[in-house]
C-alpha cells in the first residue's frame, strides 16, 4: 500500500492487465467474455463483457480481500477520511443493513428518525432489533419531514439508555441535515454507536462548504451511495468505518447477505470513481453547486414554485442544507409534485429524480450541461403556464407520524390476512407501503392503519405516485395482523 496513491485504481489496473493476458476462460460467467451471448455483447460492448469476470487470484475476492480489492478499499478509506472502507455491490441498502446488523442483535434497541429509507426498517426485520423512532420535525408549509432535533434525541436517549446505536440521515433526500456533530457526541457519551445513512451525501466528502460528513463528525459507520452523486455504476456503494469498528467482524456481517459473485463492473466503477473524486472532486462539485444555484434562482424567478435552500436553516432540525440538491415545492401552482414529475417526462422528455405530494427533486450533477438546465427551467415555466391551476383542495400533508404497536419483525412474520384498503383502518399493518422514490415508508410492519393514512395512500395513487411494498401489486389490499 505504501507505494499506492490516490492516482491509482488497483482493481481497474488489475483488470486492464488481466485483459491483456488473454486468459482462456474455463470458469464462470458462462458467456465467456461475451462470445456465448452475442446479442448481449452487441448491446453492452465487448469491452464491458471482457471484464465481466469472476473472482480469481490476480483479481482478489470481495468476500475476503487480500490484494487489489484490499488496496482499493484502503485508498477509498483514505479518500473519505475513514479508518476502513468496504466496497459494496448490493447498493446502499446492503451497506445500511450491514451497519445495523453489526450494531444490533435480536431485541437490541436502535434510535432512528422515522423518515429513514426502507432498507433501515428492513434491517429491523432481518435482525429483530427494535426501532425507537424519533419523529422528525415537519415543515408544515412544504409538508416534508426534517432532521431530528437534538432535544428529541436527548429525550430518546434518556428514555432508552440501553439503546445500542443511533442512526441519522445525512442528508435527507430533500437535502436536510440534522446536527450530526452534537448527536454523534451525545450518542458516544452514552456508549451508543452512530450509524449514518449518507446515501445522498457522497459529495460532502469532496466538495467545499458542504455539511459536515459522518467521518469528520466522528461517527462509527456511514453508508455512502457512490452511484448517486459519486458517479459510479448503479448499485455500487461504500461502507465507511471509524476507528472503533472491528472491520474484520464487519466483513463477516457483510458476508451474511452479500453475493459470492461480486461484479467487477461495479467494483472497477467504484475504484475509478473514487480516484476521480479524490483528484478532482472539489472542482466537480463546485460546478454542480453552481448549476444548482443558477437553476434555483431562475426557478424562483418563475413564481409559484419554491426552490428552497439554506434560508430554511433553523439551527436544529434543519441544522444544515445541501445546496447541490434542487428540491422544489410545487403546490402553489396547483399541481402535486408527482404531477409536475409526470408532465416533465410526458410533455417535455425530462426525467427527474422524484415527485411526491408537494415537491419534486431534480438531481443535478457534473454530467449536466448548461443547456439541459435551461431546458428544465423553461419546461417548468411552461408547465406553470399550461397546466397551473388553483391550489385549493391540494393535500399538503406529506409526513404522518406513525402509531407503532408491534416491532417490524414480529408484525412481518405474524399471522396475517388481506383486507381491502377501505376496510383496513383500525388494523395493524404487517407490510410496507411507500412511494418509491423516496422510499420512506408511509406504513411499516407493526404500525396502525388510520383513516388519515388510507386517505393519503388513495390520494398518492390518484396523483400517480409509484407505490410499492405491499404483497398486492395493485395496492388495493393491505395485509394486516390477524388478531
Ligand atoms: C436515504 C437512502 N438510504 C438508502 C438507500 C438505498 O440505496 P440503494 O438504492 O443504493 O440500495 C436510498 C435509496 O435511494 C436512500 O434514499
Amino acid at each position: 500500500m505504501a507505494e499506492l496513491s490516490q492516482t491509482n485504481a488497483p482493481i481497474y489496473e488489475a483488470l486492464r492487465k488481466f485483459r491483456r493476458m488473454r486468459v482462456v476462460p474455463f470458469d464462470v460467467p458462462g458467456h465467456k467474455r461475451g462470445r456465448g451471448n452475442m446479442e448481449l455483447t452487441e448491446f453492452l460492448g465487448e469491452d464491458c463483457m471482457n471484464v465481466d469476470v469472476n473472482s480469481m487470484k490476480p483479481l482478489d475476492n470481495l468476500c475476503h480481500p487480500v490484494s487489489v480489492i484490499k488496496d482499493a478499499e484502503m485508498l477509498a478509506a483514505e479518500a473519505f477520511g475513514a479508518a476502513n472502507a468496504f466496497f459494496m455491490v448490493g447498493g446502499t441498502t446492503s451497506a445500511v443493513q450491514s451497519m445495523i446488523m453489526y450494531a444490533c442483535k435480536e431485541g437490541d434497541k436502535i434510535i432512528m428518525p422515522r423518515n429513514v429509507h426502507r432498507s433501515a426498517i428492513n434491517a429491523m426485520i432481518l435482525t429483530g432489533a427494535v426501532p425507537v423512532y424519533v419523529n422528525p420535525d415537519v415543515n408544515h408549509q412544504l409538508g416534508i419531514a426534517l432532521g431530528m432535533s437534538v432535544s428529541q434525541v436527548e429525550q430518546a436517549i434518556r428514555d432508552n439508555p440501553d439503546a445500542k446505536a443511533i442512526m441519522i440521515n445525512n442528508p435527507t433526500y430533500y437535502g436536510i441535515c440534522s446536527d450530526l456533530q452534537r448527536i454523534t457526541d451525545l450518542a458516544h457519551e452514552h456508549g451508543m454507536l452512530v450509524l449514518v445513512d449518507e446515501a445522498h451525501g457522497t459529495h460532502f466528502y469532496f466538495g467545499e462548504n458542504f455539511p459536515i460528513t459522518a467521518m469528520a463528525a466522528g461517527a462509527d459507520c456511514a453508508s455512502v451511495s457512490m452511484h448517486k452523486s459519486g458517479g459510479s455504476l448503479t448499485q455500487s456503494s461504500f461502507l465507511l468505518m471509524g476507528k472503533n469498528i472491528n472491520a474484520d467482524y464487519m466483513r463477516q456481517v457483510i458476508n451474511l447477505t452479500q453475493t459470492t459473485s461480486a461484479s467487477y463492473l461495479l467494483l472497477s466503477s467504484l475504484d475509478i470513481s473514487r480516484k476521480r473524486l479524490a483528484l478532482g472532486g472539489r472542482e466537480i462539485f463546485a460546478q454542480t453547486v453552481e448549476m444548482a444555484e443558477y437553476a434555483r434562482s431562475e426557478i424562483n424567478e418563475i413564481g409559484g414554485y419554491y426552490a428552497y435552500s439554506r434560508e430554511l436553516i433553523n439551527g436544529d432540525s434543519i441544522y444544515d442544507f445541501d445546496v447541490s440538491k434542487l428540491s422544489i415545492y410545487t403546490l402553489p401552482i396547483g399541481l402535486a409534485g408527482i404531477e409536475v414529475y409526470d408532465l416533465l417526462r410526458d410533455e417535455y422528455d425530462i426525467q427527474i429524480e422524484f415527485g411526491d405530494i408537494g415537491n419534486v427533486l431534480a438531481y443535478i450533477s457534473v454530467g449536466d450541461r448548461k443547456r439541459d438546465i435551461e431546458r428544465l427551467i423553461s419546461a417548468l415555466a411552461e408547465i406553470k403556464r399550461r397546466f397551473g391551476k388553483s391550489s385549493a383542495h391540494m393535500l399538503t400533508q406529506e409526513y404522518i407520524s406513525p402509531v407503532v404497536t408491534e416491532t417490524p419483525r414480529k408484525a412481518f412474520y405474524a399471522p396475517k390476512r388481506s383486507l381491502p384498503l377501505e376496510e383496513a383502518a383500525g388494523h395493524v399493518c404487517s407490510e410496507f407501503v411507500m412511494c418509491y422514490p423516496p422510499g420512506i415508508p408511509i406504513l411499516a410492519p407493526g404500525e396502525l392503519i388510520t383513516p388519515e393514512i388510507i386517505e393519503y395512500i388513495r390520494y398518492a395513487k390518484e396523483k400517480g405516485c409509484q407505490m410499492t411494498g405491499t404483497e398486492d401489486i395493485k395496492i388495493e389490499r393491505l395485509n394486516v395482523l390477524d388478531i
